[in-house]
């Protein structure tokens, strides 16, 4: 009997752990947070029930198993449903594939302000990283739409990961591509600046970008390389045509965000509706912020981590890196169709 119900319990334990498994596995980084959630939530009721049964109450709590697909029932919705209307989890059809630091989460939050606009909460790196798991695991990381309304994505690697295109296309061959960019100069300098925020031994700018004290720029350094936009787009226009990509300045996106956000809903093929009158101007940020979005109601700038300070880089060394960056900026140029303008 003893042993007959510590079977059961291993048996049930085991159970347990291979569904926490597979939960995990399905819903990898965008729902950690929502399981934590879920596990202390459940934690703290079994806490309840324990101090209960102490306690000689018998309301015993119902727990039931992470209820991961509670979002389908956001009140929000139910006007909806009243209607008949079924709010359905739709693939992407327009996608930010970059650059990374090139303003990319700030295109995203810009641009979902529009009603007709729904995008996926955090990068699912879907094209790079969780390919192999399917389009269905894909769909599923996709916020819910109703009818008229688009899903984005975004995930800045896309650009630069060498199957990337190819996949995208079997997923959709019509699907709009968005790519901000930025001068690789100031981009790569932003890009030292976050990797050296997290790993502060880390050497200086200066020394990473050269080849040991010489002249010669180390162009396999991630900064540096991700910056020969030229090369990556390549391997882009070998699957879509360049009418499918939109390429947003990142400049003019901080200067002048309505600007870049017509065209970007122009491309998207959706009302005019983000426009002058949702941003305004943080000078002590030196950046545009949100009178309101989908997040939040009331005014308020993007995340503390944008728009650090950048580390102060040798005059000499900026040189060096736009005359390097040159003869690739002006193939960009070419193949866009578009001159940037950077120095
Ligand atoms: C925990 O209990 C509360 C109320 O008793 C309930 O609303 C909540 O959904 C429960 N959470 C879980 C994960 O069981
Ligand atoms: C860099 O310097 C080290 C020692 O100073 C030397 O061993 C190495 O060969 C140098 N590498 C290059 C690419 O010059
Ligand atoms: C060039 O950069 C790569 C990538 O960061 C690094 O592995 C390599 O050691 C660098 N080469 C030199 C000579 O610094
Ligand atoms: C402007 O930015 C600063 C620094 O990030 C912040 O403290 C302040 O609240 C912002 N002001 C407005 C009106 O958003």
């Amino acid at each position: 009997m003893e042993i007959r119900l510590s079977r059961k319990i291993v048996t049930f334990l085991f159970l347990i752990v291979v569904l926490f498994m597979y939960m995990i596995y399905n819903y990898h980084i965008c729902a950690l947070p929502e399981i934590t959630q879920s596990i202390s939530n459940l934690h703290f009721n079994r806490t309840l029930e324990l101090y209960n049964r102490h306690h000689h109450i018998k309301t015993i709590h119902q727990v039931p198993i992470i209820t991961l697909t509670g979002s389908d029932a956001y009140p929000k919705y139910r006007f909806f449903r009243q209607q008949g209307l079924q709010p359905i989890r739709q693939l992407p059809t327009a996608l930010i594939i970059g650059v990374k630091k090139g303003g990319t989460r700030a295109l995203l939050e810009f641009i979902r302000i529009h009603p007709d606009v729904r995008a996926a909460g955090c990068e699912v790196h879907f094209f790079d990283k969780h390919y192999s798991k399917g389009f269905e695991w894909y769909r599923h990381h996709m916020p819910l739409t109703l009818d008229g309304q688009i899903t984005v994505e975004k995930t800045p690697s896309y650009f630069i990961t060498r199957d990337a295109p190819q996949r995208v296309k079997l997923m959709n061959p019509s699907i709009k591509l968005l790519v901000i960019v930025r001068d690789p100069v100031t981009r790569a300098i932003s890009d030292y600046t976050q990797a050296i925020s997290k790993k502060p031994e880390m050497q200086s700018f200066e020394r990473l970008v050269f080849f040991n004290g010489s002249q010669i720029i180390n162009t396999s350094w991630g900064p540096i390389k991700l910056g020969i936009y030229a090369r990556f787009l390549k391997r882009w226009l070998v699957y879509f045509p360049l009418k499918q990509l939109l390429f947003v300045s990142g400049e003019r996106l901080i200067v002048d965000p309505a600007i870049e956000l017509k065209r970007v809903q122009n491309f998207l093929g959706i009302k005019c509706v983000v426009t002058e009158k949702h941003f305004y101007f943080n000078s002590t940020k030196g950046f545009p912020c949100l009178f309101k979005s989908e997040r939040r109601s009331t005014p308020h700038c993007l995340g503390k981590t944008k728009g650090r300070n950048h580390p102060h880089i040798d005059p000499a060394v900026l040189q060096r890196l736009r005359d390097f960056y040159r003869p690739f900026n002006d193939q960009f140029y070419h193949m866009t169709g578009i001159n940037f303008g950077w120095p």
